[in-house]
């Protein structure tokens, strides 16, 4: 299917060679056709459907949500409850100084909202952020984010931002104490899964500190589970001072919250007040699914799903095709000799009923982010036709 067939029925598409597959229905790890075949969804939608797509506990939460009320009033006016359940639940599993939740409709709004918040409490300008970073596509979110060709069409984007190479530490000399914050993903994702290293940011906590800049870090996909803890830098024993949030928090609807500490947030009431405000951000609807993930996240077996992760990067790296597989809990990207091999394991995984996919920067390789609490059932079913992809990926089909 090409673009035109979307564009002929009024939808705008941004992607000139769409899957196209058309969706009837969607249980657990499969996605269902129109045409009655069956796709694994290995990818999570690109995240938010992390523990799978319709999980009854979600949509029992979201009956109920919808048969209370739907949209009652702007954010912050009222108390609802599935707002302050979300925000309870997701603090919960915070540490003290991540206290306080602002909600927002997304992944990109919850950057837009971590960035106006950095300067208001800092009084700077400037952002610092990485090489490789990927952080939206709204104009402060693109700032920020790395890829030069996707940026510069959109030119001038906000001045001042400065990047400096991820992972290395003398890149931190960047962080001069005239930024703002420094915005970082803890585990890169369209840069292809790149974990730091502890000591980096370590030290990047440290540089913040002596600088007086915040650490803003960006877990809208590695965050909620997706890294084997609930949050990413939970590896690395290093707290940010603002967390971004998206995706998987709305267990399949769309939600983004930026925590941070109280008295920070407060900040945003006063000169001017609602200094920032939006009219759907913390829906009723999206924070009653919020809230059943969180419930989910909080009692997940991550030694189980540990156990898959570890099983599914053997298999990945045993194939000859395969160059390199970096993965941390079930955060997957699989390097191959080149685009056209990445590709090629596509597009037969399709056929053989897997969803695999691209990144948007790193065209070596693909990405898997399979639901967080498949069954043994379900991994017997992947292994086979992921085989089957993995070896067309060897043949070239000229
Ligand atoms: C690390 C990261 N930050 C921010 C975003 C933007 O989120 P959204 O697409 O919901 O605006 C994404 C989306 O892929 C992301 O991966």
């Amino acid at each position: 299917m090409n673009a035109e067939s979307f564009l002929d029925g009024h939808l705008a598409q941004t992607t000139l060679y769409p899957l196209g597959l058309r969706v009837a229905r969607a249980e657990g790890l499969d996605l269902i056709l129109e045409d009655g075949r069956r796709i694994m969804d290995l990818i999570s939608g690109i995240g938010p459907s992390a523990w799978g797509h319709g999980h009854p506990e979600i949509l029992q939460a979201l009956h109920a949500q919808i048969d209370r009320h739907l949209h009652t009033m702007v954010y912050g006016e009222f108390h609802q409850r599935s707002q302050d359940d979300a925000a309870r639940l997701l603090t919960a599993l915070l540490p003290p100084s991540l206290d306080t939740v602002y909600f927002v409709n997304s992944g990109a709004e919850a950057i837009e909202g971590a960035m106006k918040l950095a300067k208001r409490i800092t009084r700077r300008g400037g952002f610092v952020a990485c090489t490789g970073a990927y952080h939206g596509n709204t104009h402060g979110a693109l700032s920020v984010s790395y890829n030069a060709e996707r940026k510069a069409p959109f030119a001038p984007l906000l001045p001042n931002v400065a990047f400096m190479p991820f992972n290395d530490l003398e890149g931190l000399a960047a962080i001069d104490g005239s930024q703002a914050a420094a915005i970082v993903e803890t585990v890169q994702g369209d840069a292809g899964i790149r974990i730091p290293s502890r000591a980096w940011l370590e030290a990047l906590r440290q540089r913040c500190d002596e600088t007086g800049t915040l650490l803003i870090f960006d877990e809208v996909q590695a965050g909620m589970g997706r890294t084997g803890k609930p949050f990413a830098f939970e590896h690395f024993g290093v707290v940010p001072d603002v967390l971004c949030l998206g995706k998987a928090l709305g267990g399949g609807l769309p939600i983004g919250a930026f925590v941070a500490q109280r008295d920070w947030m407060r900040q945003l009431a006063h000169t001017p007040s609602l200094g920032h405000i939006t009219t759907f951000g913390g829906h009723p609807v999206p924070c009653a699914s919020a809230a059943a993930a969180l419930r989910l996240l909080a009692r997940h077996d991550w030694e189980a799903m540990e156990r898959a992760g570890a099983r599914l990067e053997s298999f990945l790296r045993a194939h000859p095709l395969v160059v390199e597989v970096r993965r941390i809990g079930l955060y997957i990207a699989v390097e191959l000799p080149d685009e056209a091999a990445v590709t090629r394991v596509i597009q037969r995984g399709l056929e053989e009923g897997i969803l695999l996919f691209w990144f948007l920067s790193t065209p070596q390789a693909f990405r898997m982010a399979p639901p967080l609490n498949l069954t043994e059932a379900d991994w017997a079913r992947i292994w086979p036709p992921l085989q089957a992809a993995l070896d067309a990926g060897q043949t070239s089909s000229h």
